[in-house]
């Protein structure tokens, strides 16, 4: 039972399938404070208070995907689709140094316009604007490519898992599936970036079980970060009519991941402060411990609408980088001035 399983993570037992499933399932009251006292303390004594900042540049939307639930995707010709010119990107790098960015993230969609090459010459120049390391976020590409920007300097790539249950994921990702993917995080290993991986809570057809194993494989995968954030709906893709993802699974899928992940890098994601005006402190206090502010340039942040009303897409990087600032300070904690590597020995700078 509940009480079981929570005295178990507490004691730093490795936690089983049923217990995680339980623990997913704390009921509202006490079980959840429980669970999310405990999970605050696991990520005080791993990370103290300490929050990490990633400054995100969104520097294209074009997509090749077509993922049901995401607005980026092929189909939707409602959106208008854009590519930051390199000069505007690095000019982005070194304001984010200015305002001690300690890591830079190059986020796009799977946009084939981008050779390799290219990419590792965009990463090449961001490095050089600052003294921060580099988290790429751009799909799946060959293990080429991968190695290139490996190669450039990137530091850190980011490949959510979406969803754990491969049906779902084929379902909702038509002509990708959940081996390719999970083939490529282990590429991204052996090439030697810090790894981060994740998925969304409140996918249609996604259960409790589901939840236990996207916990369970990113402890497999031993992920340097896990991003979980709710699904949100969006009005141009076929999930439109869907319900949104429930807060409270949301943090407490996040909970129970920083105890099944102690030392992993846990972001309280944009999708649950979209989700709810509180939603990032909420996250904040059962487990969370990075935040990834968007500094893409005022113009094109509305155009970058992976779901309705995404927190930030109206303000420019400065109002971003000041509510994130005072957010943090609010809840107690005070942001880091290093660069944020995973504490895994391997990745000491
Ligand atoms: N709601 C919440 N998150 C979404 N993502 C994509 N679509 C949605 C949505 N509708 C997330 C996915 C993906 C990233 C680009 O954004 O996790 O990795
Ligand atoms: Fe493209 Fe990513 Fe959106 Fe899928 S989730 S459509 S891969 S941007």
């Amino acid at each position: 039972d509940f009480a079981r399983a929570l005295t178990r993570a507490a004691g730093g037992i490795e936690l089983t399938r049923e217990d995680i499933i339980t623990l997913l399932q704390a009921l509202p009251g006490e079980e959840e404070t429980k669970l999310f006292e405990l999970a605050d303390r696991v990520r005080q004594e791993n990370f103290g208070d300490e929050v990490h900042l990633r400054g995100i540049i969104e520097f294209s939307n074009y997509c090749r995907n077509d993922c049901h639930y995401c607005g980026l995707r092929r189909s939707n010709k409602e959106i208008q689709r854009y590519r930051i010119p390199l000069e505007e990107i690095v000019d982005t790098a070194k304001y984010a140094a200015e305002l001690g960015y300690g890591t830079i993230v190059l986020q796009a969609g799977e946009d084939p316009y981008y050779s390799g090459e290219e990419l590792a010459e965009m990463i090449r120049k961001v490095k050089e604007s600052g003294n921060f390391a580099v988290t790429v976020c751009v799909g799946e590409r060959s293990r080429k490519d991968y190695e290139l920007m490996k190669e450039a300097g990137a530091d850190r790539y980011l490949l959510k898992h979406e969803t754990a249950d491969p049906a779902l994921f084929a379902k909702l990702r038509p002509g990708t599936s959940l081996a390719e993917r999970i083939k490529r995080l282990q590429w991204l290993r052996e090439i030697g970036f810090q790894v981060g991986s994740g998925n969304m809570v409140g996918l249609p057809g996604q259960t409790v079980e589901t939840l236990a194993d996207d916990i369970l494989l990113l402890k497999e995968l031993d992920v340097e970060m896990a991003g979980i954030g709710p699904f949100i709906p969006h009005d141009q893709t076929p999930l439109r009519d869907c319900s949104k993802g429930d807060l409270k699974q949301t943090l407490k899928t996040l909970a129970v991941a920083r105890l099944v992940l102690p030392q992993t890098h846990l972001p309280a994601t944009t999708a649950i402060g979209t989700l709810h005006p509180e939603g990032r402190k909420m996250a904040l206090a059962c487990g969370a411990n990075v935040i990834m502010p968007n500094l893409s340039p005022a113009g094109y942040r509305q155009m970058y609408q992976i779901y309705p009303e995404k927190a930030g897409s109206k303000e420019n990087a400065d109002e971003s980088h000041e509510k994130i600032t005072s957010l943090v300070k609010e809840v107690g904690r005070h942001i880091s001035k290093g660069r944020g590597d995973s504490p895994k020995e391997q990745f000491k700078n």
